[in-house]
C-alpha cells in the first residue's frame, strides 16, 4: 500500500551538485519523508561508482534528518512499488529538461498510474550546474566550490584530480 507523505527523487547523480541538494533541501520542506534514490545501470558506467554516489549523498545531506538514501535497479515504477512511495520528484532547470522529463513522467504514469510525478522549478542560481559540468571543470583541475556541497568538495575534488 502506497504510504502517505513518501516522495523518491531519483537520478545519476554522479555526483550530487548543489542544484539536487537544492531541490533535496525543499522537498524536505514538502514532505515528511524524501528517499533519494540512485539509478544503478548496468549499462551505462558512471564516474563515481554507485556505492560513492550514495555514500557523497550520504554526506552531503548529514544534516537533513528526512532524508534517506538509496540505489536501485531495473524500472523506477517497481522500485516505488518497493518502498510503497507514490510520488517521484523531478527538478527543471530549463525548457530544455522539459521534453525528456515530460515523456518519462508519461511512460511512468502510463505503466503504474498510480505513480503522480511532481516537478519544482530548480532555483536560477543552480539552473547551469549539472553533474557532466562538474566532472569536466573539476577533472580539468578548475574550482568547483560553487557547484559541489562544501562537505564533499574534498572528496569530488581528490577522485577528479587522481583521474586526470
Ligand atoms: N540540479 C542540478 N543538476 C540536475 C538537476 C538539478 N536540480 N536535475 C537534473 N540535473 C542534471 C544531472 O546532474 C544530470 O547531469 P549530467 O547529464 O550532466 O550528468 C542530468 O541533469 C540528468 O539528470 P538525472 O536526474 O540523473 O537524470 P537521468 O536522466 O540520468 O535519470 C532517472 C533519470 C534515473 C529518473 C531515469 O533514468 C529512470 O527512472 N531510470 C530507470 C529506468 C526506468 O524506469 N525507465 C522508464 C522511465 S522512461
Amino acid at each position: 500500500m502506497i504510504q502517505e507523505g513518501v516522495c523518491v527523487y531519483p537520478g545519476s547523480f554522479d555526483p550530487v551538485t548543489n542544484g539536487h541538494l537544492d531541490l533535496i533541501e525543499r522537498a524536505t520542506q514538502v514532505f515528511p519523508r524524501v528517499i533519494v534514490a540512485v539509478l544503478n545501470n548496468p549499462g551505462k558506467q558512471g564516474f563515481f561508482p554507485v556505492e560513492e554516489r550514495v555514500r557523497l549523498l550520504a554526506k552531503a545531506c548529514a544534516h537533513l534528518p528526512k532524508v534517506e538514501i538509496d540505489s536501485f535497479q531495473g524500472l523506477l515504477v517497481d522500485y516505488m512499488k518497493k518502498v510503497n512511495a507514490g510520488i517521484v520528484i523531478r527538478g527543471l532547470r530549463a525548457v530544455t529538461d522539459f521534453e525528456s522529463e515530460f515523456l518519462m513522467a508519461q511512460v511512468n504514469h502510463q505503466i503504474s498510474p498510480e505513480i503522480e510525478t511532481l516537478f519544482m522549478m530548480t532555483s536560477p542560481q543552480f539552473a547551469y550546474i549539472s553533474s557532466s559540468v562538474v566532472r569536466e571543470i573539476g577533472g580539468f583541475g578548475g574550482e568547483i566550490a560553487s557547484f559541489v556541497p562544501g562537505s564533499i568538495l574534498e572528496d569530488i575534488s581528490t577522485a577528479l584530480k587522481k583521474a586526470r
